[in-house]
């Protein structure tokens, strides 16, 4: 008989946003009456930038001509979205980034799950804690982690504990270690790094001759001039890191599917021989036989962003998103609950009242307000007494459930 890959038997029952899609189609069918608010999982609501709709459009148009028709297309990307991205994000900021260093892709979630596959299992590996799930479930999956233990954390991983008392910004693990997820501006906190505390990071690194996994998906949402939009804006960081970027939550391509990684090929790693490869040539082996490129269609839809229009309605996103996230703040504030984040990020990352658990107010909020969010301990142990909102709804929506909170929720 076949057998299984018996590391997938190491994760919980289900993915997070599953498992939350499951309690609440439950709550729905058990009250069909109910309005209930989704301010849970980090979907955009509203419509691509019209610069986008206009190019994708166009790109439909020629594909229904046999001159202009495309099939498939280069693995890595179009050099007008490949070209546009490295311009606009990279060189206008002082960073050169060559065009056999970018790798588009169909979003950043396959690309932070994949990269692993190109890191040796026997890698020890630090994670903020808490963090986007994907990182950690897929280290679990390939086999570089022991079992869950029962204070919730994987035997084998560094966590990297983030919360109040520290400000959310990792210390350095006191061990050694190899790879190194960051996600910043953070999921699920909301909150960001410094140019100082990322430094820290790229140093450790440089010491240790570790790899960062950067995931800067929320980059677009950032304020602040003290905080990097790039981990290549750290001197050293181009020897080090790997930059995982995405236009979900900056241009509404949730559903769309399009991100990108660069990895610069100054970023190497020891092979069993001892000598050095260049991660870059590993992952364009994985990226060429693994998959065949993202949509000529999309691609369009994501180079027009680039556009004077494009930037001008992409900037009109954003700012209505981060709206959304200072009315949360400030209503949860108002209604006596500690909130972070929502200041260079789309998440506004809440202190539960009376030190409830996470699942408890999300119970409490599904069941008394009729509103969804996501427990904090769903992305790891320090998660636990945290509880994540997202600023991704509808203006109405948002201010309803404000207003429910303020009005309706009884501690
Ligand atoms: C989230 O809610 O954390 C995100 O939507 C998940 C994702 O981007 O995959």
């Amino acid at each position: 008989m076949a057998t299984i890959n018996d590391n997938y038997l190491k994760l919980a029952g289900s993915y997070l946003f599953a498992e939350i899609g499951r309690r609440v189609a439950a709550f729905k069918e058990a009250n069909p009456q109910a309005d209930i608010i989704r301010l849970g999982i980090g979907d955009v609501t509203q419509p691509l930038p019209a610069a986008c709709i206009e190019a994708m459009h166009k790109a439909v148009d020629e594909l229904s001509h046999a001159e202009t028709f495309r099939g498939y297309g280069p693995e890595q990307g179009y050099s007008f979205l490949t070209d546009a991205i490295i311009e606009n994000n990279y060189t206008k900021r002082g960073i050169s980034i060559d065009s056999d260093e970018i790798f588009v892709s169909d979003g950043s979630k396959s690309d932070c799950g994949n990269i692993q596959e190109i890191f040796g299992l026997n890698n020890k590996v630090a994670i903020t804690d808490p963090v986007y799930p994907v990182y950690l479930d897929t280290n679990v999956m390939a086999g570089r982690t022991g079992t869950l233990q029962a204070d919730g954390h994987f035997e084998g991983v560094t966590y990297l504990p983030c919360d109040a008392s520290n400000n959310f910004a990792p210390a350095l693990p006191k061990e050694h270690v190899d790879m190194i997820y960051l996600c910043c501006p953070n999921n699920p906190t909301g909150t960001t790094l410094s140019r100082a505390e990322l430094k820290k990071w790229v140093d450790y690194a440089r010491e240790n001759q570790s790899v960062i996994l950067f995931d800067a998906a929320y980059a677009a949402y950032i304020t602040e001039e003290d905080v990097p939009r790039s981990i290549y804006e750290i001197e050293g960081a181009k020897d080090v890191a790997i930059e995982f970027r995405s236009f979900s939550k900056t241009a509404g391509f949730t559903g769309t599917r399009c991100g990108y990684t660069i990895i610069p090929k100054t970023v190497k790693g020891r092979a069993a021989d001892g000598t050095l490869v260049e991660f870059n040539k590993l992952w364009n082996r994985r990226h060429t036989t693994k998959f065949n490129g993202t949509a000529y269609i999309v691609q369009r839809g994501a180079a027009a962003i680039y556009t004077p229009e494009g930037q001008q309605q992409v900037k009109e996103l954003v700012g209505y998103y981060m709206e959304n996230a200072r009315i949360i703040r400030e209503g949860l504030e108002a209604a006596g609950i500690t909130a972070y984040g929502g200041v260079n990020a789309p998440y506004i990352w809440l202190k539960t009242p009376n030190n409830m658990s996470s699942w408890d107010f999300f119970d409490k909020l599904l069941t008394e307000v009729n509103i969804v969010g996501t427990p904090g301990a769903g992305f790891g142990p320090c998660g636990e007494g945290y509880f994540r909102l997202t600023a991704f709804g509808d203006r109405e929506n948002t201010l309803r459930a404000v207003d429910r909170i303020k009005t309706k929720l009884r501690f």
